[in-house]
């Protein structure tokens, strides 16, 4: 049958039949009826249809056509596939590009005493933005800012009222935005505070909530109790004593996990949960880069409000004060808590897909010695919580300044961590003494090359970069509510306004009167005006060493292996498949000079010539690697060709950071 007539019938019947009397015809029927249709027939054939086999095969039969068509066929799908195939491997194998947050250390700008621009004595946001080049001069990109929401400053900026206004004391919303402006144009990313676990008893919701208001009544955790009688439960306070308070207006008790100020939020509340993913969304919208999510452990409690057990059974339960006083098994880490985490994960990822505006989430959530359940502060492989959460451990490093003790603190994180997550490394922070204080200031410079040599993010807390130190507190300048609970719980000596100079109050601000908390004696010396001319300097050394973190890839990503560990000392190698150039650190820890044998590590060559020394008397030096000297709080960088390609014949164990960078699935951590 000639195709054109076929057509031509077709076309008759569409001119001569209305639409809706055809009927349907099945591909069936439609052979069966071609192969000999008698005329009207045709008037059952659906336009378009399909053509009859005979047709088809009119052409397609003829072997002269169809072999080779056939092979060509097969020949394009065979092409498809290994183009397809070759184009996974290529992506999977090529290395991945590092993310901002683990490409730069994270800086903890404390706003109250980071740089005072109207001369009130409290640091405040234009301050900020006025030191914006000290981050570009230590080459820092990621900047945490601690709580700047309008609050009634009980814990200083901890008790949000309004999450979603800037305080007055550190400026107005524009400031805000003109800050966030500028450090994107400057290439800084802003990583906000974000408080969930708690708000101020000034915030609304906590007044809606105690007068019952409808919706609100359950935004907080309420128990029934009496003014005078017993409370719900034997829960304690972190800042000490009950956790409960009751409240005259609701006529019931509430919980406040830290101060009475600070009321809980109930996160078993849809919508306390759904108010939070909100205020993600504010911020995110204004395009901040992430946030460190504070106290996240406490965010659900047992419903059931059963006492938690006693450390000491035989102490008298009214003697229960203390966060130490009881195991908190019913006030930390419940069932759910992941799925809240999950949840603000999810939200921060919608955000991240524009491209170069990845969102970090770092959570505040260390659960004391049990390392496992810090590590599921990571999430699982297929469901990601944080990018990292904070890693404390080394805030014991003072307690025993050794090789050994390093070395098992560092190791605590690196044997734990899932496969193919990232570490992170911090030395201090707005609650902790300051490491130089604790450690002693001949540990400072070492300390910095540990934190900027190791494998992951490390984290800065302002002033770490220059060595500050306590400052002595009395108790009528006491500022921190847990100082007055306790004067020696006060947080105030590592929170002194940050040391630009040698003018007065430490150029903090321009004024010579009042600084909300008194600056260190020692400004005139430990100041970053004065620390930038000399080459020895804390922060001359920290931005050399922060500037080669980013500069050399086995620093920022290779391989990461131990090598040695004594009372003193504690050495390391960093180096990267493909590249010749590899690090050695040797780093004393102790109390003596040491000379260290690592004639056992066969790739290391037999001179080995430093790079930087940390009190620099041995920069440039030649040791042979059987007698490496260093003094009591140095720390030697060192510089090799790594042709001798490391391999399993040596001691000690040996962990891989670099593949997290190179095998988006298999990012591993294995010991060679
Ligand atoms: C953790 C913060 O780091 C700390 O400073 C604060 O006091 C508590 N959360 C309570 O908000």
């Amino acid at each position: 049958m000639e195709l054109g007539t076929l057509n031509q019938a077709f076309q008759e019947v569409e001119d001569s039949k209305p639409v809706e009397d055809i009927p349907t015809t099945t591909h069936v029927q439609l052979e069966e009826k071609v192969a000999d249709p008698p005329a009207n027939e045709y008037t059952q054939i659906k336009p378009y249809a399909g053509m009859p086999k005979e047709v088809l095969l009119l052409y397609s039969s003829q072997a002269c056509y169809r072999v080779p068509r056939e092979i060509l066929f097969w020949l394009i799908v065979a092409c498809t596939l290994t183009l397809v195939a070759l184009t996974i491997s290529v992506v999977a194998l090529s290395p991945r590009c590092l993310s901002w947050w683990q490409v730069s250390p994270v800086y903890q700008v404390y706003p109250r005493s980071f740089r005072d621009s109207d001369g009130d004595g409290v640091g405040d946001i234009k301050g900020i933005q006025e030191m914006l080049g000290h981050f570009e001069y230590l080459n820092i990109k990621s900047v945490w800012i601690s709580p700047i929401y309008r609050s009634p400053m009980r814990d200083l900026g901890y008790d949000v009222e309004d999450f979603r206004a800037i305080d007055p004391l550190f400026g107005t919303m524009q400031d805000f935005d003109d800050l966030l402006a500028e450090m994107h144009k400057l290439g800084l990313k802003l990583i906000m505070d974000f408080i969930p676990n708690h708000t101020s008893d000034k915030h609304r919701w906590f007044n809606l909530s105690r007068a019952r208001e409808p919706h609100y009544e359950d935004y907080y955790v309420w128990a029934d109790c009496s003014a005078t009688g017993p409370k719900p439960n034997n829960w304690v306070s972190m800042f000490g004593n009950s956790s409960w308070t009751y409240d005259e207006v609701r006529g019931q008790c509430y919980l406040h996990q830290f101060l009475k100020k600070q009321p809980d939020l109930n996160f078993r509340n849809p919508r306390v949960r759904q108010e939070m993913l909100d205020i993600i969304s504010f911020w995110l919208d204004k395009g901040v880069d992430g946030f460190r999510m504070d106290s996240v452990k406490h965010l659900l409690e047992a419903a059931h409000l059963r006492d938690e057990p006693q450390v000491d059974p035989d102490k008298p339960p009214e003697s229960v004060v203390s966060e130490w006083d009881l195991h908190h098994d019913f006030t930390t880490t419940q069932l759910g808590l992941h799925d809240l985490l999950r949840e603000w994960r999810a939200q921060m990822d919608d955000f991240s897909r524009e491209p170069g505006r990845y969102r970090l989430m770092v959570t505040e959530s260390q659960d004391g010695p049990e390392v496992e359940k810090t590590m599921m502060y990571y999430g699982t492989p297929l469901t990601k919580e944080s990018d990292f959460p904070f890693n404390f451990y080394l805030l014991d490093l003072p307690q025993n300044t050794s090789g050994l003790w390093v070395k098992h603190l560092v190791n605590l994180w690196m044997a734990n961590m899932p496969t193919g997550r990232w570490a992170n490394w911090l030395v201090g922070n707005h609650n902790i003494p300051r490491v130089a204080s604790r450690a002693g200031q001949r540990y400072m410079r070492v300390i910095n090359m540990l934190l900027l040599t190791l494998p992951g993010t490390p984290t800065t807390y302002y002033g770490e970069e220059i060595g500050m130190e306590n400052i002595n507190v009395t108790e009528s300048q006491i500022q921190d509510p847990a100082g007055r609970y306790n004067a020696s719980a006060s947080r105030d000596p590592q929170r002194s306004p940050m040391q630009w100079s040698a003018d007065p109050n430490a150029g903090f601000n321009n004024k010579t009167n009042m600084t909300w908390l008194p600056v260190h004696p020692n400004y005139s010396r430990v100041n970053v005006e004065v620390q930038k001319q000399d080459e020895g300097s804390v922060l001359s050394q920290y931005r050399l060493l922060n500037t080669l973190r980013q500069s050399e890839l086995p620093l920022q990503r290779g391989w990461f292996c131990y090598i040695h560990a004594d009372r003193g000392v504690f050495a390391y190698l960093r180096e990267l498949d493909g590249l010749d150039r590899a690090f050695l650190l040797v780093l004393n820890f102790g109390h003596e000079s040491a000379v260290t044998d690592l004639s056992a590590i066969t790739e290391l060559p037999g001179r080995l010539r430093v790079l930087i020394s940390t009190n620099r008397a041995n920069d440039g030096k030649v040791f042979s690697k059987s007698l490496i000297a260093t003094e009591a709080g140095e720390g030697l960088m060192i510089e090799f060709s790594s042709r001798a390609r490391f391999n399993t014949n040596h001691p000690g164990m040996c962990y891989v950071s670099e593949k997290a960078c190179y095998l988006a699935a298999m990012d591993i951590l294995y010991t060679c």
